[in-house]
């Protein structure tokens, strides 16, 4: 059995002392493809060096609504460039993000629309961050749509958003939040096309049950593929299976 953690972030200092063996350790527990999510310039770039010392990671880059307080039009340009190197695989993470950031809203959503012209441009798939904001999130796709689609990461679970999502074409992607005790994540996941499920950690964060509380890794992805599994009367291995096919299906890896 393979899996394939479709966010994570070993660009965040939190791997700082150990990410060399913990990658190593990760990969030999058969997570054998990671994509490695930029949220500013600087982490892009990061995400994009640590792809090149590994074959099976890959990078996204972009800026996060939660990354956007010294923006200028460079760094659009800047993202632009990252995104041409090669193993970046999407744009993202980007979106609205209005339960840290209310007040500037207008600005979240100017960077946000930007980044979508470039995903189109490189013809490159966006992965989406949105809090507290999934219907200004919508309603922006849908007017820049993106061409090759994309992925609501670590996505809310909110009924109403994911059917809409799933209507525009966009993948779902579920992480550790699904397992916690009161998630409520069943009718979520089961309102998903399954080759439309990917599995992700968004480590450091989001340890799933039974860790919550310590430092994520890739290696806890099957926690969410168990729980998927369980919700969808499956095994694990044809979650695990369906959920890399499906990865591999929207990064074009
Ligand atoms: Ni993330």
């Amino acid at each position: 059995m393979e899996y394939f953690d479709t966010h994570a972030h070993y660009n965040d200092e939190k791997f700082d002392e150990d990410r060399e063996e913990l990658l190593k350790e990760i990969f030999n527990n058969n997570v054998t493809k990671i994509v490695c999510a930029g949220y500013n310039v600087e982490k892009s770039e990061m995400a994009v060096e640590i792809a090149g010392k590994y074959d099976f990671v890959y990078a996204t880059c972009g800026i996060s609504p939660n990354d956007t307080d010294d923006f200028s039009d460079d760094k659009i340009e800047m993202i632009k460039k990252i995104g041409s190197k090669n193993k970046v695989v999407a744009i993202g993470e980007i979106g609205l993000d209005y339960y840290w950031n209310k007040n500037n809203k207008e600005i979240q959503k100017k960077i946000f629309e930007k980044q979508l012209e470039i995903a189109n441009s490189l013809k490159l798939p966006i992965v989406i961050h949105t809090r507290d904001a999934w219907q200004e999130t919508l309603e922006i796709l849908r007017k820049t749509p993106v061409e090759k689609k994309g992925i609501f990461h670590c996505c809310p679970l909110n009924q109403e958003l994911i059917k809409e999502a799933v209507k525009l074409g966009f993948y779902i992607s579920f992480s550790g939040n699904v397992t916690f005790k009161n998630a409520k994540s069943e009718p979520c996941i089961k309102l998903v096309p399954f080759d439309k499920i990917l599995i992700e950690t968004d480590s450091p964060y989001l340890t799933p049950e039974p860790f919550r509380g310590r430092r994520n890794d890739s290696g806890k992805v099957k926690y969410v593929a168990q729980k998927i599994a369980e919700v969808l009367d499956k095994t694990e291995e044809e979650v695990a299976k369906q959920t890399y096919e499906n990865g591999c299906r929207i990064f074009g890896i």
